[in-house]
């Protein structure tokens, strides 16, 4: 089963013909919905950088990242923090993406910039409702993308 930023994710990977990577931790997160959103709290107010599970070898192959995300209390999963420490992405275009309950990004593009001072993170990333995910069709992406205005 996808989840709703990973369905996003593949939507865009068929778009751009580009390589996917999950950004998956290394401690599972709990199977109980609530008990995951308590732990993100958690997490989050104690800055946690969970580890993660994989690693990308050869981040100098690319310049274009798209970097999704569900939101987390108004933020990224810390685990996104882990990320954008481990991987200087200066040069690059970095293309945020999100779901959400409601808060769209919140302040999570201008935090993507301050991890990442020398990247270009655009401002006009794509958030999606979790309950509008499911609906969202390749052309819907396609569009998206196309107006980004970049070339692969
Ligand atoms: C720990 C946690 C915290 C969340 N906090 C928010 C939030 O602050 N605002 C919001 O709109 N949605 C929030 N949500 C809802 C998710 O952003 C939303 O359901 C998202 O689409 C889940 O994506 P996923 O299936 O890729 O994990 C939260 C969900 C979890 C698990």
């Amino acid at each position: 089963m996808y989840g709703n930023t990973q369905y996003l994710a593949h939507l865009i990977q068929r778009v751009t013909g580009g390589e996917l990577f999950l950004i998956q931790t290394e401690a599972r997160y709990p199977a109980d919905y609530d008990a995951t959103v308590t732990q993100g709290d958690k997490e989050g107010k104690a800055k946690a950088r969970p580890k993660l599970a994989s690693h990308i070898e050869n981040i100098a192959d690319y310049e274009i990242v798209f970097l999704g995300f569900p939101n987390w209390w108004y933020d990224m999963p810390m685990a996104l923090y882990t990320f954008l420490e481990e991987y200087d992405l200066s040069g690059k275009t970095v293309i945020p993406f999100s779901t959400s309950g409601g808060s769209g990004f919140s302040d999570t593009v201008s935090s993507i910039q301050s991890q990442e001072p020398k990247a270009k993170v655009v401002t006009n990333g794509l958030t999606v409702l979790d309950s509008n995910v499911a609906n969202s069709k390749f052309e819907d992406i396609d569009k998206w993308v196309k107006s980004l205005g970049l070339s692969f």
